[in-house]
């Protein structure tokens, strides 16, 4: 073998693919109930629009890009999420405006330099939604409730909601500095990349997975006891919301997404079925960021799947997301003149909307009907040099090893039947 996927990459199988269709069925089919219509950005855009947006100071942006130059000198990046290129699409093409709602949803691979592991790739696939126009408590609660219900509609369990704020830049401002005098003490006992978080984006700090600096995060003062008036006016709504619909969740204090543009209400669902890459989804409000680039002052809300996940606990319950195909039928020849009828009938018998396949190899019948086992073919169809005679075809029940000689007229009909 001469080349093989890269790091972090893998390929989906067919074994596995009709699981991925089933999965970004159901995605699709939820969204459009939703009034979610899609939206296609390219994989690269500027990187300024990624820097601007996820935060300089992120992981993401500080370490993970798939960053590069094309040939004009212009620097690009593999889009690491898809909020940011939306927001630039939907403001290109004057699809987002002050009181109008506008949701749009993708389905789509990302790209992060991560260090791979279970749950971890470097090309990974996202379903997401975005939702602007709105600052409607309302509105963040139904978004966590799509997401629920995406969940729910492919019978997950074991799932867990957790909220957090991190309410707008004038609390998150008074915060901030509360938080930087708060670790500036411990600086000295904790891990070097949180002594330049401290200085850089002290929030970040509260990400750290060191274990050195967990006691100090553990006692650190929390943001949603920090809230000013109106944004925990706005978070007390959204539970209320929550409760309405009777939906469980956990206001988890701790809880800090991985990019800067949040404003308000965060979440994610944990899956207690993953090991260490246990979400599952993640999202939340981001008023901003349609003003910083260059639009009106146009709220947002938000989330994206890791559909990688969702598909590692399909696979982990062993459920079942049957291929949506109908019954494919494999069609034996014997002999030339067979072949070309054949071909014939298998035209028509895929225009009536039934997959089809026939023998290219020249095998012989034995080893015709063995392929149509491998292929899981539901039934074979038989025409040899007898039934080209006496105008007739075989049909043969594959699992049942049944088969009925039929009026090659009557074939069609009777496979509509099947
Ligand atoms: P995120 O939390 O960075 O948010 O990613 C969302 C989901 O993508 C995660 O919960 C996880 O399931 C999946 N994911 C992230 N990185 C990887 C990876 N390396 N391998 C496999 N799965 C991964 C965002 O991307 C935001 N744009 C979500 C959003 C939309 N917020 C508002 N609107």
């Amino acid at each position: 073998m001469k080349y093989t996927s890269q790091r972090g990459t893998r390929d989906i199988l067919p074994e596995e693919s009709y699981k991925w269709q089933a999965l970004e069925t159901a995605c699709r089919r939820l969204f459009s109930l939703y009034n979610y219509q899609e939206i296609r950005t390219p994989i690269f855009e500027a990187s300024e629009l990624f820097v601007r947006s996820i935060g300089e100071a992120t992981d993401i942006v500080s370490k993970e890009m798939y960053t590069f130059q094309d040939k004009s000198g212009r620097s690009l990046t593999l889009r690491p999420e898809a909020t940011a290129p939306v927001v630039r699409a939907g403001l290109q093409h004057h699809l987002i405006s002050k009181d109008k709602l506008t949701k749009l949803y993708y389905i789509g691979p990302m790209f992060r330099y991560e260090r791979p592991q279970a749950g971890r790739y470097r090309q990974f696939y996202q379903a997401g939604v975005e939702a602007f126009g709105s600052n409607d408590p309302a509105l963040d609660a139904e978004i966590i409730l799509l997401a629920e219900q995406i969940m729910n509609r492919l019978g997950i369990k074991d799932l867990e909601v957790n909220v957090n704020s991190v309410g707008c830049e004038g609390c998150r401002k008074t915060y901030s500095t509360k938080l930087k005098t708060y670790f500036s003490t411990y600086a000295s006992q904790m891990c070097e990349d949180c002594c330049v978080r401290i200085e850089t984006n002290t929030l970040r700090v509260l990400d750290c997975k060191n274990k050195q600096c967990q006691e100090f995060i553990d006692k650190a003062p929390t943001l949603l006891d920090e809230l000013c008036a109106p944004c925990k006016d706005q978070f007390d709504k959204v539970l209320s919301w929550l409760q309405l619909y009777g939906l469980k969740y956990v206001i988890n204090r701790r809880m800090v997404r991985g990019l800067d543009y949040y404003t308000g209400t965060i979440f994610e669902i944990i899956s207690k079925k993953l090991g260490a890459q246990n979400a599952v989804c993640g999202g939340g409000r981001y008023d901003k960021l349609v003003r910083e680039f260059g639009g009106d002052d146009v709220p947002a809300v938000g989330f994206a799947f890791g559909l990688d996940r969702i598909v590692e606990i399909l696979n982990a319950e062993t459920r079942n997301l049957e291929p949506a195909t109908k019954k494919l039928i494999y069609l034996c020849t014997i002999g030339e003149e067979a072949e070309k009828i054949g071909a014939e009938l298998i035209y028509k018998i895929r225009k009536l909307g039934f997959p089809a396949e026939m023998d290219y190899l020249k095998k012989n019948l034995k080893s015709q009907l063995k392929e149509a086992s491998r292929i899981k073919a539901k039934f074979a169809l038989i025409l040899g040099e007898d039934e080209i005679k006496f105008n007739n075809i075989i049909l043969r029940d594959m699992e049942q090893a049944m088969q009925e000689v039929i009026p090659m007229a009557n074939i069609l009909e009777r496979i509509d039947t099947i």
